[in-house]
């Protein structure tokens, strides 16, 4: 496929910086060899995350300039309240200031010690939250998704035998089933709208709740739209639909709000909301802004309009087909077929001379900072020590902020590591936290 248009052009600049190699073996060695812990000023490339790093519209700014900064019932609150609502179709919106506070409120009232929540995909955040109100959480992804490089639809779906069998099983501990949309953990790949409702009728069957990490809702959508649908039917219709399947929904809005911060929980049940909005004022802020700032709620208000526009999802997922198509025609081993916010490399294939209790994942990130000032993320024995099924690095595609010639640097860099590979190495960890190790950990090469 040939690299699709911008259907936007540049008007504000943020210019980067190009820091030579020896600066940069400097900076990963101060690092720990953590890239979380590396200035951003010395990223050339910033492909950590999609999350709250999108380029705001003209129409976000020029709206954030109407942030109405008062305490209650503030009119920004109520513009993001109308929009959450015609986004979701929900009743009940109760904000939070990110996704993560939406996993702690949602796990905090839903979850006892020793209940079992069982999922496509929990994303670390999410798992980390149910772990720590002693919740057990049980991936069960598709059986597509054991050979990455295989290209088949909707690898996100969740595995629907092994979720009958589970209810059995656990039936006097399970307390919902959870659909992450699209399933980061697992590629960044969709469910499709078939497997969700299969799920969605389960749970309902078994008495559950039905919950959507609904963070890259749209990209999912698209996906349904184009290999489901067969491009029929329009793709805010598709959200509404799979929101239309939940019990009860929260979205960072940081991914598919195409904001810089923010979140929401969305239900039709108001005596599940009433129990939400009182955890809200305890942890976030009052139930009309949840933490977040009348600025952010209309740059969100607008951003989730904005993102169900097919020409901007035309881009986005063009442009992340164009950067797989041009590393795997270089032979660089990835995850099949191309995800929603990223592309994800095979790191244990990649190399294959570093095991995996040496983290290849890791050294493959360290890799391409070092050649290329490129910063990605390790998706695998590093993140998700023992529940890890595959040893990945994401490069995750930011929103409209990166364009043709940066993918090609970075394909340029892959082709020198790739001439170069045994001269990598695995690393150990010297310091590590007791949860979500990767954010903080200190490494040492080998
Ligand atoms: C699937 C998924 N769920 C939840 C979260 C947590 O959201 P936040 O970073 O806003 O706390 C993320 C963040 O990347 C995510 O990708």
């Amino acid at each position: 496929m040939s690299y699709p248009i911008e259907p936007y052009k540049v008007k504000v600049l943020n210019s980067i910086n190009i820091l030579n190699r020896t600066e940069r073996i400097k900076a990963l060695q101060k690092a720990d060899y953590n890239l979380f812990k590396i200035s951003s000023e010395k990223v050339t490339i910033d492909l950590l995350t999609d999350s709250g790093t999108s380029a705001l519209s003209q129409e976000q700014w020029s709206q954030m300039m109407l942030g109405d900064e008062s305490y209650a019932s503030a009119k920004s609150w109520e513009r993001l309240e109308a929009s959450v609502k015609n986004f979701t179709g929900k009743k009940e919106i109760i904000p939070v200031h990110q996704g993560r506070a939406a996993e702690k409120i949602i796990a905090e009232i839903l979850l006892q010690k020793n209940d079992v929540a069982l999922s496509n995909g929990f994303f670390d955040t999410t798992r980390a939250n149910l772990e720590h109100r002693g919740a057990i959480c049980l991936d069960i992804p598709t059986e597509k998704i054991l050979n990455p490089s295989q290209s088949r639809l909707f690898k996100g779906d969740i595995n629907i035998k092994k979720l009958q069998r589970l209810i059995s099983k656990y039936r006097k501990q399970i307390k919902f089933i959870l659909m992450t949309l699209t399933n980061n953990t697992y590629g960044g790949q969709p469910a499709s709208l078939k497997n969700v409702s299969l799920a969605g009728n389960i749970a309902k069957k078994n008495g559950l709740l039905f919950v959507i990490d609904a963070c890259r809702i749209v990209e999912n959508a698209y996906f349904i739209w184009r290999d489901e649908q067969k491009k029929r039917g329009n793709i805010k219709n598709i959200v509404r639909k799979l929101f239309s399947l939940a019990d009860l929904a929260f979205m960072s809005t940081k991914k598919d709000g195409l904001a810089n911060s923010g979140g929401f929980i969305a239900t039709n049940d108001h005596a599940l909301a009433t129990q939400l909005r009182e955890l809200v004022v305890l942890y976030e802020g009052f139930i009309t802004y949840g933490g977040m700032t009348g600025r952010e709620m209309e740059s969100i208000a607008r951003g989730l309009e904005e993102v169900v526009d097919l020409a901007y999802l035309n881009h986005r997922l063009g442009q992340i087909i164009y950067f797989h198509n041009e590393l795997a025609k270089i032979g660089i081993p990835l995850i099949n077929p191309p995800g929603g916010h990223a592309v994800y490399v095979d790191a244990a294939k990649f190399f294959p001379h570093i095991p995996k209790n040496n983290f290849p994942g890791q050294a493959l990130v360290t890799a391409l900072y070092q050649e290329g000032g490129i910063r990605s993320v390790e998706i695998g024995s590093l993140m998700l020590a023992g529940s890890a099924k595959n040893e990945l690095v994401r490069l995750a595609i930011p929103r409209r902020t990166y364009v043709q010639s940066h993918l090609d640097y970075i394909v340029e860099i892959f082709k020198k590591i790739t001439a170069n590979k045994k001269q990598y190495k695995g690393f150990k960890i010297i310091w590590q936290a007791s949860s979500l190790r990767h954010f903080t950990c200190k490494l040492k090469p080998l």
